[in-house]
């Protein structure tokens, strides 16, 4: 099969198609034949080496933390899906590839095209995450940082529905679609605080930092401190003590994969709309996330 690799950190081009031997299904494990691989921030952070601590790549390894496909083969002890159910989730060993090797996964819903179910599982876990930890109610505010990003539409839309007053940032051209996620809407950079002071008289409680890129100071000072300040995205956090999310294996469980395909399902969100490329053309997808505002990419082997 063909999968795309890279044996050293680095620019985009690092990134190579390869044949390689198909993957076996382990006992609990699906082999799936990919539809579609969602690419992700972080898939540019790992291959570039920014969370490599300094430290040379020992082997060749794969990327990609999300696919759709259709099961082509199972271990043992797998009684829930069989051959030629499509499924979607949390690949093992990499999603850029033909065939992909999936612990946990849930059944895709008709509704739902492969692009739409690929790109739910990272970025969704990561929003119902971070609403957890902020334990937004019904009737409070929430300011929430690149609300227009995969994360950040997902958390307003499921914070919209829970009945949240929600205050969004986006660069100009992502204004209106954050409105139309049902959130006020008012641009990142400086000055926030004082914007969102005028957008949220009654004050946030809660700031969900879904971008980095410096609002932290804003947060802070619209919350008077780092109480139910979070991020999932600025190092930042660590200086200032506020709590950085980062998910383990225990968050990504097939009862969350369940929870947000039937939600987009059923229409009560609306996942991240992903353009395909093509898996020869993982190096310009990684370009394209680099240089920001080119939306969610999938690539289509
Ligand atoms: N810790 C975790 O568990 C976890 C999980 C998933 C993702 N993440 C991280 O969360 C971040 C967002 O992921 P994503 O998939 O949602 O990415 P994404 O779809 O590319 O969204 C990026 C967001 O950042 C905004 N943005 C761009 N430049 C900005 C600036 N200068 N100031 C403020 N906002 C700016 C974008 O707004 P416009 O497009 O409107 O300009 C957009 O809303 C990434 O850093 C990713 O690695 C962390």
């Amino acid at each position: 099969m063909r999968a795309v690799i890279f044996a050293e950190y680095g620019v985009p081009s690092v990134l190579k198609v390869v044949e390689t031997g198909l993957p076996e299904p382990g006992p609990g494990q699906v082999r799936v034949a990919v539809r579609a691989a969602g690419v992700n921030p972080i898939d540019v952070k790992v291959r570039s080496g920014s969370m490599s601590g300094g430290k040379p790549l020992a082997a060749p390894r794969s990327l990609g933390s999300e696919v759709s496909g259709v099961v082509d083969a199972v271990g043992d002890g797998v009684a829930d899906v069989a051959v030629g159910d499509p499924v979607a989730g949390w690949p093992v060993g990499g999603g850029y590839a033909e065939y992909a090797l999936m612990s946990v996964y849930a059944r895709k819903p008709d509704a739902l095209t492969w692009e739409q179910a690929a790109v739910l599982p990272v970025a969704g876990e990561a929003a119902l995450r971070s609403l957890r930890a902020l334990k937004t109610r019904r009737g409070e505010t929430l300011l929430i940082n690149g609300a227009s990003g995969a994360v950040g539409a997902l958390a307003t839309q499921i914070a919209v529905a829970d009945g949240v007053t929600v205050v969004g940032t986006a660069g100009p051209a992502n204004l209106d679609r954050v409105r139309s996620l049902g959130a006020a809407a008012t641009a990142y950079g400086p000055g926030l605080a004082d914007r969102v002071r005028e957008l949220a008289p009654q004050g946030v409680d809660g700031v969900l930092d879904a971008a980095g890129h410096g609002a932290l100071p804003d947060a802070i000072a619209l919350r008077g401190g780092v109480d139910r300040v979070v991020t999932i995205a600025d190092p930042a956090a660590f200086d200032l003590g506020v709590p950085f999310l980062s998910g383990g294996p225990e968050d990504q469980t097939a009862e969350v994969l369940r929870t947000l395909l039937e939600a987009a399902a059923q229409g009560r969100i609306t996942p991240p709309a992903a353009h395909g490329m093509a898996l020869d053309q993982a190096v310009q997808a990684h370009e394209q996330v680099e240089k920001g505002g080119a939306g969610k990419i999938v690539l289509l082997p």
